[in-house]
């Protein structure tokens, strides 16, 4: 059995997971979390599913290492390319991915039965959304569109004005200008978040926004507790790790964290 005050550990390509983390660390105020960006080789999104599932290997090992109890791939990406790797190469290690989370969330939002993800070209590629909102449901029609571009617009703190709404115009319009068009937009990216205010303001009145971070956090909560891993402690604490650029993660990262993040909190490591 684990010793239930060891941290979370929770991984993304950048700081597109710290969306996942803030959810985490409201829902879960009493556990330790330990977070690692992979920035040195962000973005997977267009990178080859083999590259993607070596780099999601290295980023776990570099996390158990440390001692965790669960991990947290708060990365559509990774999660589409190596989640049943990753559990087959940590099997006492329990695991969690942001697509089934994120599916669930669009399954139960929808009222018209058409729903639109936007996700990284490689989450798009693998069909990972495509496959758990048929398994949820076998009636919903899924409209999958890949906007890889949005990654660096969030990693460049970008999260509104015109170059950002372009961009949302280009990716978006034609799926929500079909008949029947969809009324919930899945953001299958954990950096589309912080992009949401920017996305709304160019989608029809109507339309729902839904991602995975509020639900993965809840179906944190209820592995926790099913195994029985809950942290005894009062108040948790977060450690944050980077493959590189320490200041720019934390001067980025705070937009995505919605609080303020120091570069004297995050530590440069190589996996
Ligand atoms: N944030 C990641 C995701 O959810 C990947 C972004 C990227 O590195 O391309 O897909």
């Amino acid at each position: 059995m684990p010793d239930r005050s060891l941290p979370i550990g929770v991984f993304d390509s950048g700081v597109g997971g710290l969306t996942v983390l803030a959810a985490l660390e409201a829902a879960l105020p009493g556990e330790r979390f330990l977070y690692l960006g992979d920035t040195a080789r962000l973005p997977y999104g267009t990178k080859s599913p083999a590259s993607v599932a070596r780099y999601a290997s290295q980023c776990a090992g570099a996390l158990v290492a440390r001692g965790i109890k669960l991990l947290v791939v708060a990365c559509n990406t990774a999660a589409s390319a190596a989640l049943p790797a990753l559990a087959r190469q940590f099997p006492t290690l329990p695991v969690i991915g942001v697509v089934e989370p994120g599916a669930a969330a669009a399954v139960a939002a929808t009222r018209s039965g058409h729903i639109a993800v936007i996700a990284t070209e490689g989450t798009i590629r693998a069909g990972a959304y495509q496959a758990a909102i048929g398994a949820l449901s076998s009636d919903v029609r899924v409209t999958a569109l890949s906007g890889s571009l949005f990654v660096a617009l969030a990693e460049e703190g970008w999260t509104e004005g015109p170059i950002v709404e372009l961009a949302a115009r280009r990716y978006l319009d034609a799926a929500f200008a079909q008949p029947l068009p969809p009324d919930t937009l899945l953001l299958g990216c954990t950096h589309f978040p912080v992009l949401g205010r920017a996305l709304a303001g160019v989608l029809p009145a109507g339309v729902t926004l839904v991602d995975s971070a509020a639900t993965t956090a809840r179906a944190v909560a209820q592995l926790l507790a099913q195994r029985g891993l809950a942290s005894p402690l009062a108040v948790g604490a977060t450690h944050f790790l980077a493959t590189d650029g320490p200041e720019r993660f934390a001067r980025v990262g705070s937009i995505f964290l919605g609080r303020p993040l120091l570069a004297a909190e995050v530590e440069l490591v190589d996996v």
